[in-house]
């Protein structure tokens, strides 16, 4: 199996003379061509009432279905809405509702993926048509198969949809990359019979967070928090041999790495990491292993500060350990962490730096994400809660770009293998 996702990421607008490994749109005509498009607009809804709480990826996802629509094929969308079993595994009625108000045009929903009411349909489409089925998690096969096995994508590929609507379609365009991550038919299965080719979201993602990994402009610095610290060990390795400058650390991720510099962070700290952290003496091991290797790159918390019974102090690191949690980092940190964030070319950020929920311990958060916001540099950020904070804290504007992935975004930066990166890179070579 591979094991990179080495994938060429350059857009037109950074350098038109790379060449992707993958297809875009532009690469086909699609006047006329019927499309089908799988676009990730898993949203937050409220399980009472069926209301869609959070639309930014029905947004994002809208440009590409206007854009195909716009150029005259005839576009079937197919997307996934939470899994079985949960409150908001809901049919996808009220997102095409909501999509139809954002491009200005009707989208037909079809409550069924592709039974013969489906196929009826697609058949009678007229260019510039857009229809959308129902929540493909709906499908038995669609859940059941979704192991890359045996470095092939053909169970997949024989599924009932994949092998019922391939014969209706011209082309397969992949826009989800929130869940490319995930090996499931719909994702996978078409880029076996009919060419797959990113989508404008897919397109965009792989080209900024693959260009701020890799080739932005220098310096590059990473900012990594939060509390997914083995996630985000793997992520610094990913990055400082990519040749990233400076992997700056808040969170649980920077008492990983006050660990593996020997530094005794006290007891609920450690406590945390044991209890929630998998394998957390493999994780410190290996931050241990990237402290020796990039030993300047790799910055921790020169002082935090410690949840005093609901009080914020700020000490340095020389006095841990404390009886009490490590919740941000201090002050002088911070002032660090900033400059070399308003010297970097290139800023690539996924997690906070505390607890931000509680005012006393978002100032590392809040002062980290909005000298973020203010850079001229490109500026790049994780999706899921950072995507969260940085809009509940009103930086969000000001970003290039934010991705549309949680899981995903994290599989990426950290190398993984990527089942719907993979099919379409493998279509391009077998359609070439
Ligand atoms: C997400 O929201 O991260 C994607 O839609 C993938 O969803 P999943 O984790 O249920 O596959």
């Amino acid at each position: 199996m591979v094991q990179s996702s080495g994938y060429t990421t350059v857009d037109g607008e950074f350098d038109p003379i790379e060449e992707r490994s993958f297809y875009t749109i532009d690469d086909f005509k699609i006047n006329g061509k019927t499309i089908i498009l799988r676009v990730d607009i898993n949203s937050s809804i409220n399980p009472n009432n069926g209301e869609i709480l959070d639309d930014t990826r029905i947004r994002r996802h809208s440009a590409t279905v206007k854009e195909l629509s716009q150029k005259k094929s005839k576009v079937v969308i197919l997307a996934h809405q939470s899994r079985p079993g949960k409150l908001d595994c809901v049919s996808l009625n009220e997102h095409s509702k909501r999509m139809s108000n954002i491009i200005g045009k009707n989208i037909k929903f079809i409550p069924d993926i592709y039974g013969e009411a489906v196929q009826a349909s697609i058949k009678s489409m007229s260019n510039g048509d857009i229809i959308m089925l129902e929540n493909v998690r709906f499908d038995n096969e669609e859940i059941e198969l979704n192991k890359f096995e045996n470095d092939n994508f053909k169970a997949q590929a024989n599924a009932k949809m994949i092998t019922t609507l391939s014969p209706l379609a011209d082309l397969f365009v992949n826009d989800a990359f929130a869940a490319a991550h995930r090996c499931q038919p719909s994702l996978v299965g078409f880029s076996e019979i009919i060419p797959a080719v990113a989508g404008r979201v897919m397109q965009r993602e792989l080209d900024f967070l693959g260009k701020a990994i890799s080739s932005g402009p220098n310096p590059r610095v990473a900012l990594l928090g939060g509390s997914k610290a083995a996630d985000s060990v793997s992520i610094s390795e990913y990055f400082l041999k990519k040749g990233v400058d400076y992997v700056l650390t808040g969170g649980v991720v920077a008492n990983i790495f006050l660990l593996a510099a020997g530094i005794d962070i006290g007891g609920p700290s450690s406590t945390f990491i044991e209890n929630n952290i998998k394998n957390h003496s493999e994780v410190v091991n290996k931050a241990k292993e990237l402290i020796t290797n990039y030993k300047d790159k790799i910055l921790y918390p020169t002082d935090v500060a410690i949840n005093q019974n609901g009080k914020r102090i700020g000490i340095p690191v020389e006095n841990l350990p404390s009886k009490y949690p490590i919740h941000d980092i201090g002050l002088d940190t911070l002032v660090n962490y900033i400059n070399l964030i308003k010297s970097a070319g290139t800023i690539i950020a996924n997690g906070p730096m505390g607890v931000f929920e509680n005012q006393e311990f978002a100032i590392g958060t809040k002062e980290i994400f909005e000298s973020i916001s203010k850079s001229n540099g490109m500026t790049v950020v994780g999706g899921g809660e950072t995507a969260m904070a940085f809009n509940q804290m009103g930086f969000s504007k000001s970003i290039e770009h934010i991705s549309t992935g949680g899981g995903a975004c994290i599989a990426f930066m950290a190398d993984e293998t990527m089942p719907a990166l993979e099919a379409m890179r493998r279509s391009k070579i077998k359609f070439e």
